[in-house]
């Protein structure tokens, strides 16, 4: 026996459905994002956000059940992002979903946002048939969120290849996400919206050179008190700062931004608009970003006997990010784990997967079910 569960999560720009069975094997995934909505104003905009959801949500579960070959009715349980996110956009999702499982019969699972990041890791390591050992760290960095937390396992009842999660928090960012210190830096360099795919890949194009006089260069970030927290805004502003004391710059940045407004944003049309101390500037902003990312990460991985790493969230599509935790997790014996490009940025099956371990233990939400903004795991 199977079960069948159907995901939502519309927590911020992207609607998403998806049908996963036994929360380890994606059936359907459909993922409708909004962003080319929300680009010109360089950021989501709730209001738009919300709207959009509504007039996807039903188009899109309906998508993802005929992905799965299935009907409304074959459907177990369904699962739904409660929070944290957009309370207007999760409102849509968590609706939804209420009347559904009401009309259906079915139970319906309210999921954590951030459990369903750590659950898209797992997914990715069951499709690949890798084992991941226990306890973890797992770091969650997005456009909203930069968290840190220590990962537990216990069995799942009922399912022996399942396991039942439980989360301790050991830090987050103070200011920024890194995820939005790469759209702002995008936005003041004109390259675009969201910023992190292209700064990835013009990032790659100047190896950084840190013993060249005339290089950018910054600092690592020091932090007082949690050393788990991490901080991303003073690396924006430098990038900022830099950029005001090189007027140079301007005429390559409006270019660039003319370049927008054509509609060419892919990394190989900017690339040509991007001067060597462009792509030095880039190629350093990445770095610093990464080193900040994975040395709290490791340390804490380190220092708390963890057996692996698990990194999930859009930012965790970065190059850069992944071959470095792969490689210096390696270098301490620890294992690493990653999601798919696709199940990095947000998507249901996450979602449904998440849900598994919560339908296996009866833990089902009620007809009171509200969305919550804001939401921590632990
Ligand atoms: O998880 P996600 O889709 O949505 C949020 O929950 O925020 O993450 C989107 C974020 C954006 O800030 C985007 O710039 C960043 O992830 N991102 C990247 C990459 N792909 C997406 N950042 C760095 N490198 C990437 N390859
Ligand atoms: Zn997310």
């Amino acid at each position: 026996m199977t079960t069948r569960i159907l995901g939502i999560e519309s927590s911020c720009d992207e609607t998403a459905a998806a049908v996963v069975a036994d929360g380890r094997e994606i059936l359907s995934n459909i993922v409708a994002s909004q962003v080319d909505i929300h680009r010109k104003y360089g950021g989501v905009v709730p209001e738009l956000a919300s709207r959009e959801h509504l007039r996807q949500i039903v188009p899109v579960v309906r998508e993802a059940l005929a992905g799965a070959a299935m009907k409304l009715t074959d459907v177990d349980a369904i699962g739904v992002t409660r929070g944290p996110g957009l309370v207007g956009s999760l409102l849509v999702g968590v609706t939804y979903g209420k009347v559904l499982a009401q009309s259906l019969g079915k139970p319906l699972i309210a999921v954590n946002h951030l459990e369903g990041h750590v659950h898209a890791v797992l997914l990715e390591a069951a499709r690949a048939s890798r084992q991941v050992k226990f306890p973890a760290v797992c770091l969650i960095v997005s456009g909203g969120h930069t968290l840190l937390y220590f990962v537990e396992a216990e069995p799942a009842l009922g399912d022996a290849r399942a396991v039942k999660l439980s989360y301790r928090r050991l830090g987050g960012t103070r200011d920024d996400a890194a995820g939005e210190a790469y759209d702002k830096v995008a936005r003041v360099l004109g390259l675009g919206y969201p910023g992190g795919p292209v700064i990835d890949q013009l990032a790659a194009v100047v190896p950084r050179n840190g013993s060249r006089p005339d290089a950018p260069r910054f600092a690592p970030t020091k932090i007082r008190g949690n050393r788990y927290d991490f901080s991303f805004s003073g690396i924006k502003t430098a990038v900022l700062y830099y950029v005001r004391a090189h007027p140079e710059f301007a005429a390559e940045i409006e270019s660039r931004r003319e370049a927008l407004r054509e509609g060419k944003r892919k990394a190989a049309d900017l690339q040509p608009l991007c001067g060597p101390a462009t792509l030095r500037l880039l190629s350093e902003f990445q770095f610093s970003v990464v080193r900040d990312l994975v040395r709290p990460t490791l340390e804490a991985a380190e220092e708390l006997h963890a057996a692996t790493v698990l990194v999930s969230g859009g930012v965790a599509a970065n190059a850069e990010l992944r071959k470095t935790f792969e490689e210096e997790a390696a270098r301490r014996g620890l294992a690493s784990f990653f999601p798919s490009r696709a199940l990095s940025t947000d998507n249901a099956a996450m979602i449904a997967a998440a849900a598994y371990p919560h339908f296996l233990a009866g833990e089902f939400a009620g007809e009171e079910l509200d969305a919550e903004a804001v939401l921590p795991l632990a």
